[in-house]
């Protein structure tokens, strides 16, 4: 017996697209070995939304917009002018997905659709941080008043699963430490640096290149991508509620080939990490360039890689790796987190 799930997405860019197009590659296996079948009510991006009760054509929506259509286009379903909110307010689904643009300024989009799912009793799961880092007590507890679930484990590192780790299978132990490359951008640049013995431009240029730098690397490099996604684990795994303002900062702008170099003469490495450390009863909380032992396995994590080290007080030390080389392992952690919202404990 498979039940259906009816879903609204919004974003329709890499990470959305990519979901769509797993959802229908891995269709029948999630129905045969979860009893789900998700199907498509209404989808947004910025040219307005599509809406259909029957379901959208999810193929038909990844090929336009991979020919560089609107959603809005699409003959029959399409709405132009629509806003995510009301495509949402319209589309009688169970389970809002959100891969729109992170916005650490309002949140929007996606933060008014988070509201607006969960106060209905809708679950929800999120890709894009800006609701979660902006307003993840007040999200968190409303899902709870509702008994819904609000998912987010493709938020901190892509497919990397660190919230899981940290929320589900640490349960019941401490956790003294935690250490994170949270950030691809900026560990492709210091590894292309030292490996292909280049300047800090020059490896910018060259992640730019290769698609995994912004055009404006500001977020990334100056740290404040890994500092968002501190906070979601701070507020998540170590249930201390968490601001930006909580943080030190510092990205890797000033880091210089020859201090690479030099690192790695003396037998380590420097990489961007993000760090609580238990302070008493109370977490120190931080991003900065570290230093590290060349043994330490965040050292040893190459270019397309992101990782996190769990320190805890009865389960030992944890860790755990992932070679991230484009946005896909994201939307497979999204499609985990819609699987888990139904067959999860
Ligand atoms: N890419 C990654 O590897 C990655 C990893 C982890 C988390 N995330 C997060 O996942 C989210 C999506 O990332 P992405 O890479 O897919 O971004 P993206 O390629 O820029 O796509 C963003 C999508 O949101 C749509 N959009 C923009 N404004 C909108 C609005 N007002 N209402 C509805 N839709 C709107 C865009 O519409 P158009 O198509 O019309 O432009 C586009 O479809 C972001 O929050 C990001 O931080 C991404």
């Amino acid at each position: 017996m498979t039940r259906d799930v009816r879903y609204a997405l919004i974003g329709l860019g890499n990470i959305g697209r990519n979901l769509l197009d797993i959802i229908i590659h891995r269709q029948e296996a999630i129905a045969a070995d979860y009893g789900l079948r998700f199907v498509l009510v209404g989808a947004a991006d910025s040219s307005g939304a599509a809406l259909s009760a029957d379901g959208l054509d999810g193929a038909d929506i990844r090929d336009s917009k991979q020919a560089g259509l609107g959603v809005a286009g699409i003959s029959g379903v399409g709405r132009p002018g629509m806003s995510a909110l009301e495509m949402l307010e319209s589309a009688g689904a169970e389970l809002l997905v959100d891969a729109s643009p992170t916005n650490l300024q309002t949140g929007e989009p996606g933060l008014s659709c988070q509201r607006w799912a969960l106060q209905h009793g809708l679950h929800v799961v999120a890709a894009n941080k800006g609701p979660l880092v902006l307003h993840y007590q007040e999200l968190t507890e409303q899902a709870h008043r509702q008994g819904v679930r609000l998912s987010f484990s493709g938020t901190v590192a892509g497919g990397l699963p660190t919230v899981n780790i940290g929320v589900r299978d640490l349960a019941g132990s401490g956790v003294t430490r935690i250490e994170g490359i949270f950030n691809g951008t900026t560990n492709y640049i210091l590894s292309c640096m030292l490996e292909d013995e280049v300047s800090y431009d020059e490896a910018l240029r060259g992640a730019q290149r290769v698609g995994i730098a912004e055009a404006d690397p500001t977020l990334d490099v100056d740290g404040w991508d890994a500092a968002n996604k501190l906070v979601i684990i701070a507020n998540s795994v170590l249930r201390r509620p968490t601001t930006l303002s909580d943080l030190e900062v510092e990205g890797i702008r000033k880091i210089r080939l020859a201090d690479l170099q030099a690192a790695q003469k003396a037998g380590q490495a420097i990489k961007l990490l993000a760090v609580a450390e238990r302070q008493g009863d109370d977490y120190a909380l931080s991003v900065r360039p570290t230093t590290l032992p060349a043994d330490h396995i965040l050292a040893r994590t190459g270019r397309w890689d992101m990782a996190v080290v769990y320190y805890t007080d009865y389960m030992g030390v944890i860790s755990a790796v992932i070679e991230e080389k484009g946005p896909v392992p994201t939307s497979a952690a999204v499609l985990r987190d819609m699987i888990n919202v139904y067959v999860a404990g």
